[in-house]
């Protein structure tokens, strides 16, 4: 048999499946890159990471300017929104990174072929082109980053125009007067202060008795607190039976979990929010042998390889958090596990990051999990309302909660409601990653006035001897 054209296809081109190509090319490898989407990227880039935070950022600063600037004694008169020169913006972000990454694949002599692509056995890969034809791909080793897609729920039917999934949340022609978010996970949070900052009432239905499930409760009880009095509504313990377009609204059906009356709801959108499940259609992995677990995820063994030899899997369509830099981490090490070396990733060091304000970001335990695992701990907090640069920035809400082994004072969890929390965690995952002490972070110099030194002074509360509280 003649040699295969690749060493290895990647089929998707999201941060898992791109950054795999990248690694595996550097590694020597002959590489192929397949995506259905003409846009790179996959969800983050296109409908996921990069939109929302764009949206994200430019929500924040109309409300800077309507609400606190004013504080800061800066005023307007005549301020107005825009809004399709914001998601001209959004859109502009969007492609300019897509084109970026087309670069990287062309500087790393990756072939991109676009078309849906299906395994027909190891070592074989047909992609279906948008005009009918038909290519295929022989390689030695194929990698599958499919990624996910938003889940559905019965009764709800998203049009993406009155009940819509994030995607369409993202693309809104106008400020819904308002808005009911089903789901008070990470997309609801974020998309719904995206709305609620540019003027519409929003209301955040949950199934469960608390906001972001999976996060220390503690930090997820203040948050609640937080967008609550930012104009956020939470119907905590409901659940959301029907939703129907009713002429220009929608109308929906909601019950106490724990029962009791229903109540109809009025919205003029709905955003449906209650998770993403993986996406593996098409791919024809039942024929191979290739399993999934009970909720359809690819099982794979430590080096990402399924239960077919040659076939691997990294990124949203594998268990784990689903993360932009957790397919990220998987595909380098999946490249690097192809070319001969090792690899290993830690989940309890992959941070999350909620990209609201203030942001919410979290690595490593939970005080729940850790009560759960029987392991004795010890709590340091410190408050942004005492850190000097939170009062010059006029950034008070939130805190630092570290939480250290009781005996061996290892840092077994970090997790932070505050400003810039999402930049703040880079410096707890480090200190985790390096088995530090919270003493190693409490004897690390934080720069003054910073947010960082937040930090530094719950560690030292941890040992009772933070000096600004
Ligand atoms: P994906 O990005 O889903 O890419 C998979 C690609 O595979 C797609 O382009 C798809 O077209 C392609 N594909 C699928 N099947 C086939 C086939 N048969 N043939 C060819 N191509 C195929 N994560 C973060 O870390 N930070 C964030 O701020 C963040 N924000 C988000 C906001 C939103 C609104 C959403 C929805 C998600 C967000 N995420 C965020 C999650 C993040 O987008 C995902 O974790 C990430 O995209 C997963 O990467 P992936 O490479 O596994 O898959
Ligand atoms: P999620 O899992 O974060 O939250 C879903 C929420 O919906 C949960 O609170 C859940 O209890 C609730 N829910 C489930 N069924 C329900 C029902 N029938 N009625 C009412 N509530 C119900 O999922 P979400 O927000 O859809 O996000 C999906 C994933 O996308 C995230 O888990 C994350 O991996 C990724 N993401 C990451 C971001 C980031 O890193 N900043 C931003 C956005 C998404």
């Amino acid at each position: 048999m003649s040699d295969p054209a690749y060493d290895l296809v990647v089929i998707g081109a999201g941060p898992g499946g791109y950054v795999a190509a990248i690694r595996a090319s550097q590694l020597g490898m002959k590489v192929a890159c397949v995506d259905k989407r003409a846009a790179l990227g996959g969800v983050c880039l296109n409908v996921g990471c990069i939109p929302s935070k764009v949206l994200l950022h430019s929500s924040e600063r109309y409300q800077d300017a309507k609400e606190r600037l004013a504080d800061h004694g800066i005023r307007f008169s005549g301020l107005e929104l825009d809004l399709g020169a914001m998601m001209a913006r959004k859109e502009k972000v969007v492609a300019d990174l897509t084109k970026g990454i087309e670069f990287l694949l062309d500087k790393n002599k990756i072939d991109r072929v676009v078309g849906a692509a299906t395994i027909v056995a190891p070592g074989e890969v047909s992609v279906a082109r948008d005009d009918g034809a038909t290519e295929t791909l022989t390689t030695r080793n194929i990698l599958i980053a499919t990624g996910s897609e938003s889940s559905t729920l019965e009764g709800v039917e998203v049009d993406e125009k009155r009940i819509v999934s994030s995607t369409g949340a993202l693309s809104l022609e106008s400020v819904p007067e308002k808005l009911i978010v089903i789901g008070a996970g990470v997309i609801g949070l974020e998309l719904g202060s995206v709305w609620s900052r540019l003027g519409a009432e929003v209301t955040v239905v949950e199934y469960l008795d608390h906001i972001l499930p999976g996060m220390d409760r503690e930090i997820s009880r203040q948050a609640q607190r937080v967008f609550k009095r930012q104009g956020l509504e939470f119907r905590l313990s409901q659940k959301v039976t029907s939703a129907s377009v009713r002429g220009q609204g929608v109308q929906l059906m909601v019950e106490p979990v724990a029962g009791g009356d229903a109540e109809e709801l009025a919205a003029d959108v709905v955003l449906l929010a209650i998770g993403r499940r993986p996406y593996t259609e098409g791919l024809g992995l039942g024929e191979l042998g290739v399993t999934l677990d009970e909720r359809g995820f690819i099982e794979v063994d430590d080096r990402f390889e399924t239960r077919v030899p040659g076939i691997y899997a990294i990124g949203d369509c594998i268990p784990g958090p689903m993360l932009a830099h957790k397919a990220g981490e998987e595909a380098s090490i999946c490249a690097e596990i192809l070319a001969g070396q090792s690899g290993h990733i830690d989940y309890d060091r992959v941070p999350g990051v909620v990209y609201t304000w203030p942001e919410i970001a979290s690595v490593g335990k939970t005080e729940e999990a850790l009560k759960e695992q029987g392991v004795s701990y010890k709590v340091g907090k410190f408050p942004f309302s005492a850190n000097s640069r939170g009062r010059t920035t006029g950034d008070t809400d939130g805190v630092v909660k570290i939480l250290a082994d009781a005996t061996t004072d290892r840092v077994l969890g970090v997790h932070i409601l505050g400003p810039l929390a999402g930049d703040l965690i880079a410096e707890a995952v480090i200190a985790m990653e390096f088995g530090a002490s919270a003493e190693d972070i409490a004897r690390t110099c934080h720069a003054h006035p910073s947010m960082g030194e937040a930090m530094g002074e719950a560690a030292l509360a941890i040992a009772g001897r933070a000096i600004h509280i």
